[in-house]
């Protein structure tokens, strides 16, 4: 399906680790649609030989970035403005990390080292990101910022740690900056709340492959897909969404406003 929804626009995509990842899928959406950008990813992070093809298949260029480091996200939007040949008009913040959640600790035993790093990672680099670029002016007119989050941000999911509140403080990042950006340049600021999703990040959770069924089998629709979050993304990245902002939009095939469905029930039937 190709409309050039974003024929013209120029972006930066973080958060392509493989090609699981939501960040990977909006690439080649994006890509699809028109749109030139440049890939971005922690140097640490990074399997430079994976996001390498995903360079060549979408004809961009990478620039390396620890979204938790000032200077090099200064130079991440220096240099990507400099390759596109022009001021930015949509980005991915596709970026989360807990070592908490890596090492399996319980909520009550979390570590407060990792909890800093997970909030720092998860939540702070979108302020930064967003404070790098309206200081540079680097975000067009209309421009779009995208932020992916989790309802763990609004409910209390046993197993999302401190994943939950990094982001409970991205969805807030999202409405604070999307009023100061807003009145700035009438830039956009959204987050895209999105399914349980068989990636690095979403794998790493204990007991995953379960609450992955669980949630599908808990949504009318059932878990929305990475393809499917990448076509969202899209959407909100195009002129078509120019007067949505400060939102958390859910895109999880209906599971946040569901109580219980007929397929869960029949899964626990006792006989
Ligand atoms: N997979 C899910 O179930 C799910 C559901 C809802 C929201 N999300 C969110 O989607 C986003 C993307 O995750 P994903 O599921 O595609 O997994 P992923 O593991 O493919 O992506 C996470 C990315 O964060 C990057 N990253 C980590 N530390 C970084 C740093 N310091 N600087 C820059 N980048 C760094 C990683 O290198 C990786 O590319 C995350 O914010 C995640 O919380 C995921």
């Amino acid at each position: 399906m190709t409309n050039n929804l974003l024929q013209g626009k120029r972006g930066i995509i973080t958060g392509a680790l493989d090609e699981n990842s939501l960040a990977w899928k909006t690439a080649i959406k994006a890509h699809e649609q028109g749109a030139k950008f440049v890939l971005t990813n922690a140097p640490i992070a990074m399997r430079m030989g994976e996001i390498k093809k995903l360079a060549e298949q979408t004809g961009s260029e990478i620039i390396p970035a620890d979204a938790t480091n000032m200077d090099e996200l200064t130079n991440l939007f220096i240099k990507s403005q400099e390759v596109l040949g022009g001021k930015i008009d949509f980005v991915l913040h596709a970026i989360g990390m807990s070592t908490n959640i890596r090492k399996n600790l319980a909520y009550p035993e979390l570590n407060y080292d990792f909890y800093n790093k997970t909030i720092d990672v998860s939540a702070l680099s979108l302020h930064r990101m967003l404070s790098v670029a309206y200081k540079m002016d680097a975000i067009s007119e209309w421009g779009s910022v995208v932020a992916l989050s989790y309802i763990a941000a609004q409910r209390t999911f046993s197993f999302y740690t401190d994943m939950a509140e990094a982001k409970a403080m991205l969805e807030s990042i999202v409405r604070s900056y999307g009023y100061h950006y807003g009145k700035y340049r009438k830039v956009r600021v959204n987050s895209v709340s999105q399914s349980p999703t068989k990636t690095t990040a979403g794998g790493g959770i204990k007991g995953f492959g379960d609450f992955y069924d669980f949630a599908d089998l808990n949504s009318p629709l059932g878990n929305a897909s990475a393809d499917a979050c990448a076509d969202y993304c899209v959407t909100l990245f195009s002129d078509y969404t120019k007067m949505v902002t400060m939102q958390n939009l859910f895109h999880d095939g209906g599971y946040s406003y569901t109580g219980i469905t007929d397929d869960l029930l029949k899964a626990f039937a006792r006989e």
